[in-house]
């Protein structure tokens, strides 16, 4: 077998192995018809029950009931940044953001463009380390929706719990942690990840919408941006990411034959636990990033005494095959993502290369 390295990738990201292994022995003939799942036609009998399987897969795993929609969308958890407001906030509106890091900024603003997008909580000043308890957010009376991003992947900072709007529809980006953990999907209007991360390739996002909110997506919405329609379809208006989707439904099966999302939230937390304990126990070599109670499970943020040991402890980790680690460009430090296909084996070899590193340099 090809030699494979430990992949700190914040996204795309690793997968596991016995999917891209199993995806590989069907490359060339899918279940013996001959064809690849990218050569055969997404409205064929080869594609359709790939595609429900992988609905039901998510549904399986995050429990959701009958009445939201599981919808396979293409455009990347950024399009929804978009289509959330052109569909359920008018001119007059007004929608409740909450802003913990660089995504949940950038959601703010393309929902400007559509109505009153007000940031009614920002971690900015205190540079994005933390999140908000439940009781620092009263929402506005009359918004339509409170947005908040669950696990912020650049910074690192994660809610450890689901956000309450106190009757108001809330929309979770939950790009960076979804399918790490159960979630109570009741909580959420509508709740959106890019796959890239926890759930397949890139190329899909995985929306799920209660019905309710099909109701209201306004009567001349275009069809690519329209939820109600592109439900009415199965997710397929147009030509859908067929291999994305085969992907996704691997990693369904997968998951579940793991224990589901109960075990991965076990296994996640012990991951996390080795590294930051490591961060903690290094005597200040290693400062993580976000306040301990906010720390996240998925994306461990650290910084060294300076930017050029910074390079030289990324660029010496690559050389013994932990890629991936270096900070997003736009925060800088080191950044170890360890989404649910990240082997902890690779996490514990992280923390005696960075043992190494600090006593070398500390
Ligand atoms: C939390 C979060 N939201 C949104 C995005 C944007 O996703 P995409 O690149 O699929 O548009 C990302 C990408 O990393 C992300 O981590």
């Amino acid at each position: 077998m090809t030699e494979r390295i430990f992949n700190f990738s914040a996204g795309p990201a690793v997968l596991p192995l016995e999917v891209l292994e199993l995806a590989q022995s069907e490359m060339l003939s899918l279940g013996g018809i001959g064809m690849s799942v990218m050569e055969v036609s997404h409205r064929s009998k080869n594609f359709e029950p790939i595609l429900n399987d992988a609905i039901e897969g998510i549904r399986e795993l995050l429990n959701i009931p009958e009445n939201y929609k599981i919808l396979f969308l293409q455009g990347g958890a950024s399009l929804q940044f978009s289509m959330i407001p052109l569909n359920f906030l008018k001119e007059n509106e007004t929608a409740d953001y909450v802003v913990t890091g660089a995504w949940g900024k950038k959601a703010v603003k393309e929902a400007k463009r559509c109505g009153n997008a007000n940031v009614f909580f920002s971690a900015a000043e205190t540079n994005f380390k933390s999140v908000p308890t439940q009781d620092e957010l009263a929402f506005s009376e009359n918004a339509r929706y409170v947005h908040y991003t669950s696990n912020e992947t650049i910074e690192g900072v994660e809610f450890k719990y689901e956000l309450d709007g106190g009757g108001l529809p809330v929309i979770c980006d939950a790009s960076s942690n979804i399918l790490s953990k159960p979630l109570d999907i009741e909580k959420y209007a509508l709740i959106y990840a890019g796959a890239q991360k926890n759930i397949g390739p890139s190329g899909v996002t995985l929306v799920i919408i209660r019905d309710d909110l099909l109701e209201q997506v306004p009567e001349n919405q275009h069809s690519m941006l329209d939820y109600r329609l592109i439900a009415g379809n199965n997710s397929m208006l147009n030509t859908p990411n067929t291999w994305g989707i085969y992907i996704i439904n691997l990693v369904c099966k997968h998951l579940k034959k793991l224990g589901g999302l109960g075990e991965m939230e076990k296994r996640n937390e012990e991951k996390a636990k080795i590294l930051y304990d490591a961060i903690d126990a290094s005597d200040g070599f290693y400062r993580g990033h976000a306040e301990k109670s906010a720390r996240s499970l998925m994306n461990v943020t650290f910084r060294l005494p300076s930017e050029e040991l910074e390079k030289q402890f990324a660029a010496q980790a690559t050389a013994q095959k932990l890629d991936g680690l270096k900070g997003h460009r736009s925060v800088g430090g080191i950044r170890a993502s360890i989404y649910n296909a990240f082997p902890r084996e690779g996490v514990e070899k992280l923390v005696e290369f960075m043992q190494d590193f600090a006593q070398k340099n500390g």
